[in-house]
This record gives structure tokens, sequence and C-alpha cells, in this order.
């Protein structure tokens, strides 16, 4: 009966992929007649939007006077993206409650009138917070700016002055003035002068871009960038970071610890890459351990889904370094200008070096869990092969579930052929519905009753010289009866260490938002999925294992999620 379950799940796989321009640049009116019907269809509750309209990255996460802060690129006017874009402002003292605050920067000046796009705070001695932006000027070619509160002692930085000297920097010999924007948050050297990295492209390398400066006002070039990819495009919002070593707690920008690494991370082709290595201030150098990032998909990633344009801030109140990233939307852009909004950030994540040193963790930031309900639990339950069930007793379309299951048996897993080498390809043949030895073993999630809509989040087990690397996908290829939406399946690698005895899922599933964390935070896979069924009443969720051998769940929770105060006002 299972089996024959099995069989009409996966009867056909519907593999269509949308690749959106994300940056449409129609411009739109922002009444739209059937905007209150559709505007519900796949809302998230708990992940973080403005009210209504479009929005994309992350800008300038801070902590400040109680409060965290988070700007990013919105457009007041409408659902689709807008060139002339501006900084929306939100307030949270919690992470997961917002007050949505008027726009902090909008076009207004010369060196600004044509969009304020991306940027980051820093704070300078004396607990003053400054914002560093792009700004597309008169010529639209891309300027850098600086604008600082009118008032430090409101703890909501509500009103921002912009510099009356800006721009501080223009693009340099070799930059086309289209590739230069996004700037870092500062660090300070050991010479005591402030740095900070611009993303661009220049002669061809996609670069983060250096400059220093002694009074954050006057910025000189560096003549080599602090990294650079070859056939990457353009590199947008760079981030520069140290981490500590043997420690998940966060390091300031300008910490020079002894135990520390550092990240470089750019965003392109689509994707944040990043990479691991050492930074000596005084001669300027980052030295990747490795390779260093270019254009193939070799590269570590934050997260193997839809992520981009993401930044990281200390928080000097809990000492943790937390991760911002724009999550797309992956419905038509018709869809989004009925729905009357587009676009949300994933769940904060904490971000730390693993045990071994050799690539990040991510975990949602602990406020998460406040907004935990109702819970289920099982421990130490066997899944026989070829099987499922469901998990009933929460609200499966707004839920975060978390499970462990024991790793299997050496004997029992299939050794990876070396030419599977691209997790994200291996999955769209290792789909969840095409039985393997250890697993495929996960989570059906925003499935429809009769399971002809699911989203499968799930691991498949094989060695590797006696070592097992877990292959972890996301195959949204179920996920919707609807043509018209992205169903791209995604893929990463987990390389397990001896000592891992059990592997953990976990993921936070918010109606349209799939955001799955495998191996405690090893890897991040986030996905859209636009189900047709009607899934605030009807969503479902499972466990299943279709593998030919049994495995052993160790524990499973699993919790309705409530809704984040604030994050949907409207
Ligand atoms: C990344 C990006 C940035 C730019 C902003 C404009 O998504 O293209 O490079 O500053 O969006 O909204």
């Amino acid at each position: 009966m299972k089996a024959f379950a099995f069989c009409i799940i996966y009867l056909c796989c519907v593999l269509h992929s949308n690749g959106k321009d994300v940056h449409n640049t129609s411009r739109v009116a922002s009444q739209y007649p059937d905007r209150i019907a559709k505007s519900q269809q796949g809302k998230p509750s708990f992940h973080f939007r403005p009210p209504h309209n479009w929005m994309n990255d992350p800008n300038g996460p801070v902590y400040y006077k109680g409060f965290y802060h988070l700007f990013y690129q919105y457009n007041p006017y409408g659902s689709v993206f807008n060139r002339t874009i501006v900084w929306g402002h939100s307030v949270s003292s919690d992470l997961t409650s917002w007050i949505h605050l008027n726009n902090a920067l909008v076009p207004t000046e010369p060196f600004d009138i044509n969009g304020c796009w991306s940027g980051s705070i820093t704070i300078l001695p004396g607990n003053k917070p400054v914002i560093l932006y792009t700004g597309v000027d008169t010529n639209n070619q891309q300027v850098q700016n600086l604008a600082t509160p009118r008032n430090v002692s409101d703890p909501f930085l509500k009103e921002w002055v912009k510099y009356s000297g800006n721009p501080l920097t223009t693009p340099p010999k070799g930059v086309n003035p289209d590739n230069f924007r996004d700037p870092s948050t500062a660090w300070k050297g050991k010479d005591g002068s402030w740095r900070m990295v611009i993303g661009g492209l220049r002669n061809n390398q996609g670069v983060a871009i250096l400059y220093r400066s002694k009074d954050f006002i006057h910025w000189i070039l560096h003549d080599d960038p602090l990294h650079f990819g070859v056939e990457t495009g353009v590199w947008e919002c760079p981030d520069f970071y140290p981490v500590s070593v043997n420690s998940t707690s966060g390091l300031d920008n300008s910490a020079y610890e002894e135990n520390q690494k550092y990240v470089v991370k750019a965003s392109f082709l689509s994707h944040d890459y990043y990479v691991i290595g050492n930074y000596d201030s005084n001669n300027e150098k980052f030295v990747p351990e490795g390779k260093g990032l270019t254009g193939s998909s070799s590269n570590l990633r934050y997260d193997y889904g839809k992520f981009y344009a993401s930044k990281t801030f200390f928080d000097v109140a809990k000492n943790r370094r937390i991760l911002w990233g724009w999550i797309t939307e992956s419905d038509s852009a018709t869809d989004d200008i009925k729905k009357g909004w587009a676009g949300i950030q994933s769940i904060p994540r904490q971000v730390y070096l693993s045990n071994n040193g050799r690539q990040l963790v991510q975990w949602p930031v602990e406020e998460t869990e406040k907004l935990r309900g109702n819970h289920v639990t099982y421990s130490n339950k066997k899944l026989k092969r070829k099987s499922l069930f469901e998990v009933r007793g929460i609200t499966a379309s707004q839920v975060d579930i978390q499970i462990s299951f024991n790793m299997p048996k050496m004997e029992d897993v299939e050794v990876l052929e070396p030419t599977w080498d691209d997790p994200q390809t291996l999955c769209n043949t290792k789909l969840a519905r095409v039985s393997g030895r250890a697993g495929p073993f996960g989570l059906l999630v925003m499935a429809s009753q009769d399971l002809t809509e699911q989203t499968a989040v799930f691991f498949q087990v094989f060695k590797e010289s006696n070592k097992f690397v877990v292959l972890m996908c996301s195959d949204q290829s179920r996920s919707s009866l609807r043509q018209g939406v992205d169903k791209t399946i995604y893929g990463a690698f987990i390389h397990m260490d001896y000592e891992d005895k059990m592997i953990s899922l976990r993921s936070l599933v918010d109606h349209s938002v799939v955001e799955s964390f495998g191996a405690d935070g090893r890897a991040c896979i986030t996905a859209r999925v636009y189900p047709q069924f009607h899934e605030r009443i009807e969503a479902h969720i499972y466990v299943f294992n279709n593998g030919s051998r049994d495995i052993v769940i160790n524990t499973l929770d699993a919790w309705s999620v409530k809704t984040g105060r604030g994050a949907v006002t409207d």
C-alpha cells in the first residue's frame, strides 16, 4: 500500500525552470484591482517583508540602542523592481516583531537621483552609525555616498541626513560606471585607518575594490582589490568580516584576535559565494585558503537554493554575527503584481566557522524559537524502507521541524562516483521518488492531501574513501501543479566527520518558503513553492524513507510557528 503511495507520489516529474529577471525595470502603478484576493496567496507569516510592494537586498543591518535595524531595497510604488529604488526601514527589539518606519533614504539629490542602491552601516567610535550607500547619479553613474542620523539619541534612527560633500567616490579607471556599487561595512586596519570594499567589474574581473580613509570622508583607492575572480561577472554586495576559530561567537569587523580567520563574500551569477582565508591589514592582503572565488560552481555558498545579495552584521547585544539574505519570488512578475508584494528576507541566521574550520555554519537565530507554538515529538522511531508517515497536530504550512536521523552503516551505503561532482545535477537524477540504498529520506512539505503537490527536502548518504558524503536535495519539481512557477531542484554536498553518528534536518516552512538547514547548518537550501491547493487549509507534512534499508529517527520535534508581529501588518 505504501509502495503504491510512493508510485502515485512520484508518478511524473515536471521540471520547469522559469529564470525570472529579478530586476525587471518596468514601472507599475500602485493600485491593482484584485490585490486583496491574490495578496494572501503564499504570503509568508514569519519571514520578514514590508507590508506591501517589492523588496530586494537587505541593507545596513545593525544593532543600535536596544533595537535591530533592517534597511532594504524597496519600491514604494509597486511590486516589481524599480531602478529609482529607496531604502525601506524597519526596527525590532527581538528580530521577530517589526515596526515599519518611513523610508530612510529616497532619491532626491544629483548624487542619488536615479536610485539609492545597496550599502551598509558602520558604527564609528562614540557609537555613531553612518550609512555608506550607492547612489545612481544624474548621469546614471554609480557613486558612493554617506548619510548620518539626524538625531543619534533616537534609537529608531528615523531620519537620515545625506552628506553635502557626496559623492565620496566615483568609478575609478577600468571600472564601468554601471559596475561600481554596494559599499561594505568598513573596518579599521591595525594602522587605525578605515577600509571598505565596493563591488564591481574591473578589466573583466569581478572585484572587491578596496579603499582606505583616515576620516571616513576622504577615501583613497588601493591599487589591488581585496579579492577578485575571473569569469564571475560583476561582484555585487561584497562582505568582509572576521570569524572566530573554535567559537560560535561573532567578532566586530575591526577585531584583531589571535584566533580568527576572515570571510570574503560576493554576490554574482545569482548566488552568494564565499571563501575563507587570512588577512593582514599591514600588507593589505587577503589570502584565501584554497583557490579563492572563481566563476565555477565549486565555490562554497551560503545557500544552495534561493538566497542573494546578503549581508552580515556583528550583533554587539548578543556577541554573534547575523546574516540576512534576500529570497526572491519564483512565480511570474504578473503574479507578483497581482499579489501586491514580492521578495522576502531569510530568517536571520547566526553564522560562524565550523569545527574543522573549512566552512561556515548557519543557524536560525535563537529568537526564532520564541515563535514556536504547538509541539509534537517522537523519538527512536523506525522508518521502514519505502514508507512514509504524516506528522499531525501542527500547522503544516507554518512549521519549524527538526529531525535527527541515525547515520546508516558504512556497508549499507552506495559509493559516490567520481563523476558525480555537482550536487545540483545529482539531485536531478537522485530524486525523492528514485529509490536508493541509504535514502532518499527526509520530508515532504507543503503537500496536498493526495500528494500530487509536494516539496521533498531529503538526504541520500554515499561514501567516498570510507567517509560519508551526504547529498542534500530540495526537490521542487512536484511543488505545484501550476505552470509558470520556477520548480528548479537544488542540491548540496555535506562532508561528514568520522564522529558524526547522526544527521539532522531542520526546515522552516512558511507557506511559500521552505528554508532548510542540513547537518546542524552545514548546508542550507531555501526554496519558494506555490502549490495550487489552498495551502492555508490543506497543507500536510510527511517524513519519508524511499531507500532500500530501514532507517531510525533518533528525534523528531515539530512546532506550529506563530505569525511574527509586524511582518504582516497588512
Ligand atoms: C543586488 C543589486 C545591488 C544593487 C541593488 C539595486 O541585488 O543589484 O548590486 O545595489 O541590487 O537594487
